[in-house]
């Protein structure tokens, strides 16, 4: 498996398995390839948005990494970073997304971040184990959602 910045190009082939995600009833918002290249690869916010890809260059997952903005719809504290992470189903507990986070993690020390902040729906259950694994640590919890913080810098 190796990781790497995400390009436009990858918009179609990361939309395919959101919409496996949405249909297997893992996921509520778009996931057409418009909005994957405006909200994932090419935000104006990002840090980083990598791709884990397999030895024969198929997708596996993806990793966003923001800096939270004045006003960010998540609420988040100016400064932080906000994560998320989308992994093909097929490709489940392989360690896809452990392996995306060990790249992101890299990429907050080097921007300075202080925490990140993972925020999931508190019926995603996948979600909230997967970032409770890495060391996420619950910290609000506001309407139908479960917030959580990585430390990035003790
Ligand atoms: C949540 C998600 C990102 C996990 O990705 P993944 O590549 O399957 O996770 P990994 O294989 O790297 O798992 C790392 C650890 O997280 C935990 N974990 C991951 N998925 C889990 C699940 N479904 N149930 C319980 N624990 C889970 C485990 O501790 C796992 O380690 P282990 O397999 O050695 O026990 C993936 O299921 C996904 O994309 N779900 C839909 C979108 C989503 O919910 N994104 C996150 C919230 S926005």
């Amino acid at each position: 498996m190796k990781v790497r910045q995400a390009v436009m190009g990858d918009a179609s082939e990361i939309s395919l398995f959101l919409e496996q995600l949405a249909s297997l009833g893992k996921r509520s918002i778009p996931s057409d390839p418009d909005f994957v290249r405006t909200h994932y690869i090419e935000h104006t916010d990002n840090i980083q948005c990598a791709v884990a890809e397999d030895e024969d260059g198929t997708i596996l997952g993806l990793q966003i990494l923001k800096i939270a903005s004045e006003g960010n719809t998540y609420g988040v504290d100016v400064g932080w970073g906000i994560i998320g992470t989308h992994v093909k189903p097929d490709a489940a507990r392989r360690g896809v997304g452990k392996t995306l986070f060990v790249a992101t993690r890299k990429v907050a020390i080097d921007a300075g971040l202080k925490r990140i902040d993972a925020t999931i729906a508190a019926t995603n259950s996948d979600g909230i184990s997967y970032y409770a694994a890495l060391g996420f640590r619950t910290y609000r919890t506001p309407d139908g959602k479960i917030c959580k913080y990585f430390e990035v810098a003790p």
